[in-house]
């Protein structure tokens, strides 16, 4: 440790002397607070509009917190039953073979596919956005399965403007409200104005004349108005944060026209279509702030959505939207291209091509736009005499905002402190900048504790899909801080990037650039380079933070004292007994124990159902806790580095070193030959508890071994290897085989394959590369390391070829699905493996 920390010594030295003559200092800060302003306004711009209601299959709202919310929903008509059926909320139990994102960038849009076994119906919708005035559209193409060519499919758009001006913000339609329908080829046009867009158009068009509108004879519709082969429009008013219940709206108003039917024409002999029975129309005579407009079509269709801002330049029209969804598609190809470098054998290989950019496409689909208050419980104490379970009782806190990635779209669509982390990866290596944007609002969210919520359930639409029991958050609960994980590789490619004029765009895994920061260089261009703007190609490219640094460096900047606080609240609150149970580590601090866990679940920990100590005890101390905080410090060190804090720099190293010396001193245990948890038998003494699986990898998926103990390598390595405890043909499984609790209780981390823990195992077996004391070692690392690579890709890739899905997890056995469908969240980490080199090289 001793070099490392005298030449750094001597960097400050020298940066010191460098600050002291620099002379221009005033015009650097004058150009830099422009590039934030301008880096700032285009990203605002570039991210404005997106699908970032990820819970519903169509559903489009800005990056603002009360706006416009938009959606669409599709149905079969032909029978009654499938009021109860509508395709609006992403939902796994729906007979769908796959759905989500071909091709999709959050800065210029792309295209989704709807695969609809029930309805025999393939739905395309396609996004596509202008940035510079803020326009967009949607194109809508249905597609019937053969021999389904007559079946009808009835779709609704509804878009609501929720205000915080209600008496100056409008949206309304250019023809008030026709009772009895639009004819074939009339478009709907609405007309709103709002502070955020100024005055702006929506057209619904009714497509190309070859659409063909369900049309029934009149006397099967009861009354001329619900004639399924017009446009149907209908508004009413709904307060703010309502415009999401659109669907259940729908469902009363027609509910409402069919009883008003039943009404007027009680006899049982007439029967009517339900074509027709399933048509919006305005009994009430409502108008107001919440729009829906249906159409009923049956064979091939097509349509338009398109918003302009009314004074844009460059508006949207349906006859030149085919080319701007080309033009789209080809952008997004060439950024992917660009970004993503697969390794062999999955290089230059369509299938495989076609399967890394439909995971980056629905990790990116995944994004999602939070704003609204959560439930905090910060009264309750856990008791830590009995270790009961206890019922939260929560109280509205905030209203907070949110842009984050979700595990699942169809499962758990809303934000997650530990996922989060994983999500990032792969978009670290896609847009740098997009993946600081979700940084930053996570960040935003630590309070002044120190603390962040581990699961972000904000607002009622986010609530709607968590049972009661778990909607409410405790500050006493940690959860691993992956995000810091991400922080620290962005740093150090921005790091790295000054330190090269060779393409950025190579430094593709996080393992890539473990060396630490050059600070010098670094410094050397954040002050002295004059800079020369953010150009339209670093925001499509998500390059801007690589291209002028000292952006990277204001923001290191500004967050560092909250980064602070939230690194102190995990010190603090997560500690571990030493002196209690008179047990002696080479440092008397060093050592942690996760909060609220109970008999059979540490749910903080991330990995629930993992075996622990039997019987929970303040005794405890938890090896994976204990390594992430490893990461966080290491992090901290870096970024204090960067900002040239020299005391926080050496208290950071001080605290890393203790970390690493304690986990060999508290948690290595010489009879198992792996890292243990620790806790007390009866007697008070204590003892390893030893499940060997992923909790026991931790110091190694984290490089938090010391230099001084490589050889437990050799033992870590055996045990990934053993296909009798931890090695399958499908990745790495997340208990041992030989472990008693194996396959046992809910069987969620004790046996199935997790791809991020999977990612992070590929990872620290390349970054030890060098350091496997044998040849033997290293052949027995690289086989395990190629093999597990590839056996991960190909397992995923069968089940999705499949069953068009990926899975939360996968079956130890025999490779099949488990879990949540749909789980483009951290199991697209897929994407940076087949990235990853195809096997190790020593040098
Ligand atoms: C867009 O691309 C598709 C497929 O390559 C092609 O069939 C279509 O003609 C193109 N449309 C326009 C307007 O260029
Ligand atoms: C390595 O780990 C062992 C066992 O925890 C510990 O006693 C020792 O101090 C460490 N260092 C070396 C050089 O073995
Ligand atoms: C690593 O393993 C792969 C696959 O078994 C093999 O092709 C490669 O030669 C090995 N690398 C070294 C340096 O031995």
């Amino acid at each position: 440790m001793v070099g490392p920390i005298s030449t750094v010594a001597l960097t400050f030295l020298l940066l010191l002397l460098q600050i002291s003559t620099a002379g221009s200092i005033a015009t650097n800060e004058q150009d830099h607070d422009n590039i934030v302003n301008e880096y700032n306004q285009a990203t605002d711009k570039s991210l404005l509009w997106g699908p970032y209601r990820p819970n519903a299959y169509i559903g489009i709202r800005p990056r603002l917190d009360r706006s416009l919310i938009s959606g669409l929903f599709w149905f079969n008509s032909d029978s009654m039953d499938n009021l109860n059926k509508i395709r609006h909320y992403c939902d796994q139990s729906l007979d769908f073979q796959g759905f989500g994102w071909e091709r999709y960038d959050p800065r210029i849009g792309g295209e989704q596919v709807f695969k609809d076994n029930e309805f025999k119906l393939d739905l395309r919708t396609y996004f596509v956005k202008n940035q510079e005035d803020g326009n967009w559209a949607l194109r809508v193409k249905g597609t019937p399965r053969a021999g389904f060519e007559n079946s009808a499919t009835s779709l609704v758009f509804y878009t609501g403007l929720e205000s915080d001006d209600p008496d100056n913000d409008i949206l309304l339609s250019s023809f008030g409200t026709p009772k009895n329908g639009l004819d074939k080829g009339e478009s709907v046009k609405l007309l709103g104005s709002n502070s955020a867009f100024g005055e702006f158009e929506i057209e619904i068009t009714d497509g190309p004349t070859t659409n063909k509108h369900k049309s029934i004879p009149s006397k099967q519709m009861l009354d001329s108005s619900l004639d399924p082969s017009k446009t149907h429009y209908l508004s009413l008013r709904v307060p703010n944060d309502n415009v999401w219940r659109a669907e259940e709206i729908f469902q009363v108003l027609i509910q409402e026209s069919v009883q008003k039917l039943v009404q007027d024409f009680p006899d049982p002999k007439l029967n009517p279509d339900s074509n027709s029975l399933l048509q919006l129309r305005d009994l009430q005579g409502f108008e107001g702030n919440l729009h829906f407009v249906q159409k009923t079509f049956v064979g091939e269709f097509e349509f338009d959505i398109i918003f302009n801002v009314e004074k844009s330049e460059d508006k949207f029209q349906a006859e030149n939207l085919g080319v701007k969804i080309n033009d789209t598609l080809k952008q997004f190809d060439s950024k992917f291209n660009n970004k993503i470098k697969l390794q062999p054998p999955f290089q230059n290989v369509d299938k495989y091509e076609k399967f890394a950019k439909e995971i980056l496409s629905n990790l990116l689909g995944g994004i999602g736009y939070y704003h609204g208050d959560h439930l905090v419980d910060r009264e309750s104490e856990f008791n830590e005499e009995t270790y009961e379970k206890i019922q939260l009782k929560g109280e509205s806190e905030g209203p907070f905002t949110l842009f984050t990635a979700s595990p699942s779209r169809t499962f758990f669509p809303r934000g997650f402190y530990w996922d989060e982390g994983f999500h990032l990866i792969p978009m670290l290596q896609y847009d740098m900048d997009l993946t600081l944007e979700i940084l930053k609002s996570w960040f935003d969210l630590i309070d002044e504790d120190g603390w962040i919520a581990r699961e972000q359930i904000l607002g009622e639409e986010a609530r709607s899909k968590v049972p009661t029991e778990f909607q409410v958050q405790s500050p006493k609960i940690a959860n691993p801080p992956t995000l810091m994980l991400v922080f620290e590789s962005l740093l150090k490619r921005v790091a790295a990037a000054t330190d090269t004029d060779a393409d950025t765009a190579s430094f593709n895994q996080l393992g890539d650039i473990d060396s630490p920061i050059d600070v010098e260089k670094f410094d050397d261009i954040t002050t002295t380079k004059t800079d020369s703007g953010i150009s339209q190609t670093d925001i499509f490219n998500g390059e801007s933070h690589l291209k002028h640094p000292q952006l990277m460096m204001d923001y290191a900047r500004e967050i560092y004292p909250k980064l602070q606080t939230h690194y102190e609240w995990f010190r603090t609150t997560q500690r571990g007994e030493l002196e209690e149970f008179e047990r002696e580590p080479t440092y008397p601090t060093e050592a942690y124990r996760w909060r609220g866990r109970t008999f059979t679940h540490c749910l903080p920990s991330g990995l629930d159902d993992y075996p622990r100590a039997p019987i929970p005890d303040i005794a405890e101390l938890n090896v994976d806790l204990i390594s992430w905080i490893g990461v966080m410090t290491r992090s901290m060190k870096e970024i204090a580095k960067l900002l040239d804090m020299e005391d926080d720099y050496q208290r950071y190293s001080r605290i890393e070193k203790e970390i690493m010396q304690n986990i060999q001193d508290l948690h290595w245990s010489d009879k198992e030959k792996t890292y243990c948890d620790v806790s007390v038998d009866g007697n008070d003494e204590d003892m390893f508890v030893c499940n060997k699986g992923y909790i026991s990898l931790f110091p190694f998926l984290l490089k938090q071994i010391d230099a001084s103990n490589l050889s437990n390598l050799k033992h870590i390595v055996e045990l990934i290897s053993n296909p009798k405890e931890l090695f399958t043909n499908y990745g790495i499984r997340s208990l041992s085989r030989q472990n008693k609790f194996y396959k046992t209780g809910e069987d969620y981390w004790r046996s199935p394959i997790w791809y991020n823990i999977n990612y992070l195992i590929l990872d620290s077996l390349k970054h030890y590369t060098n350091d496997y004391a044998t040849e033997e070692l290293f052949q027995l690392a690289n086989k395990t390391y190629t093999q597990t690579r590839l056996n991960l890709v190909n397992n995923a890739f069968k089940h999705w070829k499949k069953t068009g899905y990926l899975y939360e997890q996968y079956n130890d056995v025999n490779g099949s699905p488990k879990g949540a469908k749909h789980f483009t969240g951290w199991t697209s980490l897929i994407v940076s493996i087949m990235a990853m080199p195809e096997s190790l090289v020593r040098n």
